[in-house]
This record gives C-alpha cells, structure tokens and sequence, in this order.
C-alpha cells in the first residue's frame, strides 16, 4: 500500500526524505505537499524534484496554511525538517488532524513544548518518531549489542566526548542555530544525538544533571579578546573575507545559492554570518555530569573548535570497559551530497575483559551519512526492511533525549544541579 507524505520546511535536511520518497522508495510512497515559510525554497525543492529526481511538481504552500494543506493534500504522515523551535507546531498539529509524524531531532527545544507533543500523543493516539539516525550506525549498533550481552557486566560510568570541528562546528554559528531560541544550544540541537545514543546503550534515563558551558571561541568579544575580530556581518562576496577560514561564500556552491542566497530576498535570513560576530546566544565549550536511574553516571564534553571531528566514548562495567573511537567525515549543511554528512572514515571499538586479553571488535563498514547510519534507518521507515525491535525512537525516546540538554541548559544559568523528574511528566 502506498503511504502519503507531506515535508515542511525544505531546507538542507529536507533533501534526504524527499529523495529516499522519491528514489528507492517510490513504490510505498508519494510526496503529496510541501510547506515552508519561503516560497524560493520550496521552488528549489520542487525544481529538484523534477529536474534531478524525475518527479513530478507537488503542491508548495505556505506555512500560514499548513491546516489547509492538511485538509486539501491528507497526507498520511507529515515530516518535520523546520527550524527547531517550529517543530511542536507542526508535530502537534498534524497529530490533532489524525496524521503520523516523523519529525528530525531535536524533537523540540523546550520543555514546554515537549509537553505539548506527549500531551497530543496521548490525546490522538498517533505516532511520532524522532529519526535517530545514529542509533543505526553499526559501531553505535554493536556498542548496544555488546552492552546488551553482557559484555562488560552492569555499567556503572560512561566517558563520553564529541568533537565538531572548524568547519562542521562553526557552521552552527553562521546559521539560525546560533540564536539559542531557534535551537536551544548545542546541549539540546546537538547533544539529543548523543544523549539519546546514551540512553540508548544503557536502556535507562536521565535523572540528574550538573552542567557548566560558555562561549569560549566564536563570537565578538572572544575574536577581539585574541586580537582576531573581522568586521564583516557576513561573508559571501564579501573582499575582506576572502582569506579567512571559517568564511563561506554561499555563490560558490549551487545548492547554498539555490536554497539560501536566493531565497535571502524574501525573509532576510542569512545562512553565511561570521563566527566572530555579535548576536551569539549559543556556548561552544560545554561539560555535563548527569546520573541515570540505574545510577551509572557520565561524564561528558561537547566543543565545537575541534581540529578533528568525531566522538570518543568509555563504557566502564563491573565486568570490563567498551571504549569506541569514531572519526567523522566534516561537512557543512546543503554544501555536499547528504551521503557524505557524518559519513564514518575511521572506526575503533574495543573490549577489554576484566580479566583476559582485550580484543578489537570487527565492524562492517556502512557507507553513507552519520555513520551510515542514515541509509538503514531511511529502509526501515520507508522501505521493506524489518523494523529491529528497540531501534526506532518514539516521542519519548524524543523527549528524554532532549531533557538532559534542557537540564544542562537549566544548570548553566543556576549553577545548580537538576532533578530531571522535575521539567516533565514523562
Ligand atoms: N538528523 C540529523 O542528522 C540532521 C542533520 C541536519 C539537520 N537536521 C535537522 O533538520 C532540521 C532542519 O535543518 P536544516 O539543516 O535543513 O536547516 P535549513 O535552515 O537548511 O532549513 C530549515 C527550513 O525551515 C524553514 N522554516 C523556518 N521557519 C519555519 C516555519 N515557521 N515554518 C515552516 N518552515 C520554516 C526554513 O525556511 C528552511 O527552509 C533541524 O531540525 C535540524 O536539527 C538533522
């Protein structure tokens, strides 16, 4: 049977659903709707569709009228790919009309908001599934599976670090994300990947976290306080940015200049700023402590000036230590083939029994973005793979992942530890 869907926000993450719906997947399901705040964005999209996917033009409407669209285009499942804090809009909405969601991450950005998407589950008894794309890359899959069988007994600390780097990391801060209202920080935009891959590994919550975070690196005063301000707001065509490194110009690459540059004119927003400007709101330099209900406790940092990117993580038990070593392909958002982005270049996981010989375990490689990550979990929500039990994430995986960001971004302003059980009933 062919499942319907509609896709609002088409911007640069857009483009790994409409493409899996319309490519490999075309049998099951059809795109029927677009929404966006910009129009340029969706003629792009739609432009797309036909010129490179051999589509035909679906339906682009604004998103004033995204109940409309819902009454006129009933689609079965509506994703999500907006700017975060749109989401529960969105979410919320489609649900109380009757329809499934498939929404990215971070489910939303704030606990009110969270709120507000469990309470429409619960009220309509509809789906939402959060793509956690990591969850399918196969290291992360085998850290699961050796934690799972015991390998390393109870696990009783996690040691977790995650690098972006100057190139993937400073995008943050050139886009929406580097007002914390749009994203919630990168304790809630970017750590609810890692946060959820915690979660996950563990099969246990959240229930207190201690944070600290600032902005050490990006930004204006920290440029000044290093004598490396550059007083340009932006950075495409623009002279005096022409030799620095973390500037990007949004007309050398056709698919910045087809979803940003030229859709600029119609809601001002500018995807090229300079890191070192003003009007950052976001850290780039933060540490979390958090304990879980099954009283593991973690310790984890997040930078985002990094000369490497990837992820350093330690599971300690009372029977051995998993230790996992990933380097990731760097990328910027819209700037390269969606299969690239995160894609896995070097992966080392390690066993070390407590008391015999440690041993490197053999992981397959997956091409693909995050990890590989991306192309499994596209063939289990659109294609005819068998769903592994455990793997999809629902709101509640959703909303537990956010919450150890949201109570890290708690701690940074107080100071002072957060009692999870207190931001949600959940
Ligand atoms: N899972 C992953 O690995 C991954 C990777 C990249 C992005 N994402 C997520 O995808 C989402 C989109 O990110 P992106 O990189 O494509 O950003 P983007 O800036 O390229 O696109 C965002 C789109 O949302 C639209 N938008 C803004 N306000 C809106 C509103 N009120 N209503 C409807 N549309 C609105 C914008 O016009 C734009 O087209 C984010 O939530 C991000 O976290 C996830």
């Amino acid at each position: 049977m062919t499942k319907t869907y509609a896709l609002v926000g088409t911007g640069g993450r857009a483009r790994m659903f409409y493409e899996a719906i319309l490519g490999p997947h075309r049998e099951q399901s059809r795109l029927v709707a677009l929404c966006d705040t910009n129009q340029v964005r969706m003629d792009y999209t739609n432009k797309v569709i036909v010129g490179e996917l051999s589509g035909e033009a679906v339906p682009a409407y604004r998103a004033a009228d995204f109940a409309r669209m819902l009454q006129e285009c009933r689609p079965d499942t509506v994703i999500v790919t907006s700017i975060d804090r749109t989401h529960h809009q969105y979410i919320v909405a489609a649900l109380d009309a009757g329809c499934d969601v498939i929404t990215e991450k971070p489910m939303t950005t704030d606990r009110e908001k969270c709120q507000e998407i469990l309470d429409a589950v619960e009220r309509t008894g509809r789906s939402v599934r959060v793509t956690f794309n990591y969850r399918y890359a196969p290291h992360n899959a085998a850290l699961r599976e050796l934690v799972a069988a015991g390998a390393i007994g109870t696990v009783t600390s996690v040691h977790f670090e995650w690098l972006l780097d100057t190139r993937h990391g400073a995008d943050y801060f050139r886009r929406w994300h580097r007002d914390k209202r749009n994203s919630g920080g990168l304790m809630v935009h970017k750590s609810t990947h890692h946060f959820d891959l915690v979660n996950f590994w563990l099969g246990s919550r959240p229930d207190t976290v201690f944070a600290m975070g600032d902005l050490r690196f990006y930004g204006r005063a920290n440029a000044e306080e290093r004598g490396v301000f550059t007083p340009y707001t932006r950075t495409t065509n623009v002279e005096a940015a022409r030799n620095d490194p973390f500037a990007i110009s949004l007309t050398d690459n056709p698919v910045q200049q087809g979803l940003y540059w030229d859709a600029e004119k119609e809601d001002g927003y500018q995807r090229d700023q300079n890191v070192f400007g003003d009007g950052i709101s976001i850290e780039d330099t933060m540490s979390v402590m958090v304990r879980y209900r099954n009283k593991a406790v973690m310790t984890y940092s997040l930078y985002a000036y990094a000369p490497w990117e990837g992820f350093n993580v330690a599971l300690n038990g009372t029977a051995g230590r998993l230790e996992l070593t990933v380097h990731e392909n760097s990328y910027i958002n819209a700037g390269s083939s969606p299969d690239t982005e995160g894609a896995a270049k070097g992966v080392r996981l390690y066993h070390f029994p407590m008391h015999g010989e440690p041993r490197q375990i053999p992981i397959a490689h997956a091409e693909g973005g995050h990890g590989g990550g991306d192309k499994i979990m596209l063939e289990e929500i659109f294609g005819n793979a068998e769903p592994r039990p455990g793997y999809g994430a629902d709101h509640r995986d959703g909303a537990l992942s956010i919450l150890t960001g949201i109570a890290a971004n708690q701690s940074f302003a107080t100071g002072l530890p957060v009692d999870v059980k207190t931001l949600l009933r959940l």
